[in-house]
């Protein structure tokens, strides 16, 4: 696993009668990526954008197009999403279709692959699938809205993927999405967290600059002996 540190706005907590904006605003705080999350209604009880926004966006900002779709279904829109600017999409091993497929259909259309798992899921649900993805996001809240509780039972599974990453030599690296903050980065880092999506942390801040400054720093804290 890399010592890179990356910081994921979640546009789900952006202001959406000014997304263009918004994203432009995280991008020029430093912002690494952008997490897009896309809701069904069925696998989490929400909605939010569609291919459509992800392609208006895109012409707008140069960060990485992180999508995360919280979907029964997922497959029909691999393509779409993709064709619309993706660059990494993540689908859930609770999704009603196989896993395998979907991680074939997304390394087909040339996107980084990311595979998470809902807060209730064993750890030994991704195991079989770590040699094929490049990222895995155990979730940290339940799936649906952000600004929701942190949920610090989820840690030991996430150092027992971690663990298996190491264990097999994997370059995979672990995602944290769900109550992300200052105070709960230093115990993800311990536990193998690089990747850190956050809503509220950083479109819910005055000064976005300085929040993902925060973010990073603290991460980098964490990450010396
Ligand atoms: C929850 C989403 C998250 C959410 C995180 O279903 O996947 O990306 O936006 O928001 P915060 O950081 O506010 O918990
Ligand atoms: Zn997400």
């Amino acid at each position: 696993m890399g010592e890179r540190i990356v910081i994921a706005p979640s546009l789900l907590s952006a202001d959406t009668a000014r997304l263009g904006e918004e994203v432009q605003d995280v991008e020029r705080a430093g912002a690494d990526w952008l997490h897009i999350d896309i809701f069904d209604a069925h696998f989490a009880p929400n909605l939010s954008f569609g291919p459509q926004t992800v392609a208006d966006l895109r012409p707008l900002s140069g960060l990485l197009f992180d999508v995360h779709l919280m979907m029964t279904h997922p497959l029909e829109y691999v393509e779409r999403f993709a064709e619309a600017g993706a660059e990494e999409i993540t689908v859930h091993v609770e999704a009603e279709q196989e896993t395998d497929r979907l991680i074939e259909a997304i390394r087909s259309v040339g996107c980084r692959v990311g595979l998470s798992l809902v807060p209730k899921t064993p750890p030994e649900a991704v195991f079989p699938y770590l040699d094929r993805v490049d990222l895995v996001l155990p979730m940290t809240v339940r799936p649906g809205f952000s600004g929701q509780k942190f949920m610090p039972e989820v840690l030991p599974k996430i150092a027992a993927i971690r663990d298996e990453i190491r264990r097999r030599g994997l370059p995979v690296v672990l995602q944290a999405d769900g109550g992300v903050s200052e105070q709960t980065i230093p115990e993800l880092i311990r536990a193998g967290v690089r990747v850190f999506v956050a809503g509220s942390g950083v479109f819910g801040q005055q000064d976005r600059k300085r929040a993902i400054e925060r973010l990073r720093a603290v991460a980098r804290a964490a990450l010396l002996p």
